[in-house]
């Protein structure tokens, strides 16, 4: 009797646990912000044409909106995204998915950027992505 009473106590910790991770998760993935280099990026998305294939908020064009891209992928991944796309669209099963939705017109091209201007770039859609929540 004393066990069944406490069942659906264990149930809510276990919920309580559950939710938490999940929380953290969330945390993880929303990546802190430099501010200078969100800058760097916000001039280097102009300046390599990001934005004749991409919006941050406005809707897709030849390429997907990017508003909320650094909660959907982790750092890692546009990271190595930006940097060498052309190396992903065979073997990386989300860069596959993007693709047969996107690229009737054309893929992404590697740009041939540095580490620094995709470390800046990622900071940029960072600082966007967390805008307007
Ligand atoms: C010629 C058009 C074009 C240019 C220029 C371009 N992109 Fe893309 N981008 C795409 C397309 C198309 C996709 C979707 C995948 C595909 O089909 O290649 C994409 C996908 C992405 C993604 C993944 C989006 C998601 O939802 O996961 C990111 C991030 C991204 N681009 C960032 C950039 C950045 C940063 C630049 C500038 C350095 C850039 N792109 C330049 C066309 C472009």
């Amino acid at each position: 009797m004393i066990r069944a009473s406490r069942l659906p106590l264990y149930g809510f910790v276990l919920g309580a646990l559950v939710l938490s991770g999940a929380v953290a998760q969330a945390q993880q993935s929303s990546m802190t912000v430099d501010p200078a280099l969100a800058k760097q990026g916000k001039s280097l998305f102009q300046k390599k044409g990001c934005n004749g294939c991409h919006t941050i908020g406005k809707g897709r064009m030849a390429g997907p909106d990017l508003m909320g891209v650094t909660n959907r992928r982790t750092g890692e991944w546009l990271k190595r995204w930006i940097k060498a796309p052309d190396l992903m669209y065979d073997s990386d099963s989300i860069a596959k998915a993007l693709i047969a939705d996107f690229a009737q017109l054309a893929k992404m091209p590697n740009l041939h950027l540095s580490d620094a201007e995709v470390d800046a770039l990622v900071n940029y859609l960072a600082q966007e992505s967390q805008k307007k929540h």
